[in-house]
């Protein structure tokens, strides 16, 4: 079936930049999908090989050596990406999303140069660890440290829960560097960028999750990693700010993995009900099935509209705090809901592996918890309608 990202018309960069997500998406990602699922298994080749087309830089300037994409024609990749492996999708997208922005905001030269020119070319690939085991909805209170020793920081404490924790060459990691006699709340927040094979750096084993089973998910140990202190990104104390700022593009990538997951259990339901035939009539001739499928695609339609609202504000250069929130919310809860119903539309079929929609409800949930769960979206929009209180 036709998908609303044609309906929206697009322009020839962006049906390039598709057909090419799409005809990857089709030949090398979604045939493995089920495989790696079962075998937890991260493909870091297969993100080389996006990595070597472009799409480990797509918003990155080309000066930098990226795509130089606008936050749109991303987001029209990442959902072909998405819908075909939603663990694929997360890897790509917290990469363009956060490390990315945050070097492109406040990378010194010789740290986009060092740092962001490799990883837009897809020679390094990034990740992003803030939460903590003691702190995840309240990502202020970390408590690991960074401690200044002559020309150099040194990082202690634990991470938890990091996307490409374990296969990542660099991570932006948020340390504190104020006192613990002094502490300064989200303001005593530092970002490092750490290569993961810095000393004492120590990525646990990857985590055995409910879904996304193939992305790489650790722990990691920081066990007196040394940094030279142009490691620091930015200005010291401006940690919390670069990480809520790299997440407002990120939870826009959420948004959108969310959809690409719910479209895809729209389109195997679509196919399912024209097939399957029972009371001597196929599924789509039940009013019942009628009207559960037209909610789907209506929600997953509303759900695309709202993460390409937000995108089209950022690429006007308009703030997008609380549309990426909205975009989030709605997006993770419809393809929860979505791959309910595409599960229920299967029946027993739905509950067994040998059927591919289990794994997309599998894989949905997690987009109502990471890069901050839909309470916290919620209360970032309700502080959105308040602005100054
Ligand atoms: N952009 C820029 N600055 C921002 C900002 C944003 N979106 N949001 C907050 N800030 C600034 C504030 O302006 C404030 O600065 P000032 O004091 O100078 O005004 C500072 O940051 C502190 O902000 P708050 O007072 O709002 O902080 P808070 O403690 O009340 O927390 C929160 C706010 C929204 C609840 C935040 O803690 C939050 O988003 N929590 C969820 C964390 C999260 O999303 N974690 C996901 C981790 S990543 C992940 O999931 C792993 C993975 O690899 C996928």
């Amino acid at each position: 079936m036709s998908t609303a990202i044609e309906a929206t018309g697009l322009t020839e960069t962006q049906r390039q930049i598709v057909d090419l997500a799409r005809e990857f998406a089709r030949t090398k990602i979604e045939p493995h999908a089920a495989e790696w699922d079962r075998t937890a298994h991260f493909p870091r080749d297969v993100i080389d090989e996006l990595g070597k087309l472009g799409f480990l830089g797509m918003g990155t300037p080309e000066a930098y050596d990226g795509m130089g994409l606008d936050t749109l024609t991303y987001l029209l990749a990442l959902e072909e990406l998405a819908a075909a492996d939603a663990s694929i999708a997360v890897s790509v997208s917290i990469h363009n999303a956060i490390p990315t922005t945050m070097l492109l905001r406040h990378g010194s030269p010789a740290q986009k140069e060092r740092w962001l020119k490799p990883m837009a070319r897809g020679e390094l690939l990034a990740g992003f660890a803030l939460s903590e085991p003691e702190s995840g909805s309240d990502a202020a209170s970390l408590s690991a440290r960074a401690v200044r020793a002559g020309d150099h920081w040194v990082l202690a404490g634990t991470k938890a829960w990091a996307t490409n924790g374990g296969t990542a060459d660099v991570m932006m990691v948020m340390a504190r560097t104020d006192r613990p006699e002094a502490r300064r709340g989200a303001k005593g927040i530092s970002t490092f960028i750490v290569p993961t094979d810095a000393a004492g750096y120590r990525p646990g084993k990857p985590e055995d999750k409910l879904g996304l089973r193939a992305s790489n998910t650790t722990a990691i140990g920081l066990e007196d990693v040394r940094l030279p202190a142009e490691q620091l990104l930015g200005e010291e104390g401006q940690g919390f700010v670069y990480a809520m700022e790299g997440l407002d593009v990120g939870r826009l990538g959420i948004a959108i993995q969310a959809v690409g997951i719910a479209r895809r259990a729209l389109e195997h339901s679509v196919a399912y009900c024209a097939e399957r035939q029972q009371f001597g009539q196929a599924l789509r001739e039940f009013e019942a099935v009628q009207f559960k499928l037209a909610d789907m695609a209506t929600r997953v339609e509303a759900a695309r509209a709202l993460g390409h609202l937000a995108a089209a504000r950022r690429d006007r250069g308009e703030e997008i705090t609380t549309q990426a929130s909205m975009a989030k919310l709605f997006a993770s809860e419809t393809a929860m809901w979505v791959t309910t119903q595409a599960v229920q539309l299967f029946g027993g079929y739905g509950y067994m592996r040998d059927f591919p929609v289990e794994k997309l409800f599998r894989d949905a949930k997690v987009t109502e918890i990471y890069e901050g769960t839909s309470e916290i979206q919620r209360i970032v929009i309700a502080r959105g309608l308040y602005p100054g209180a």
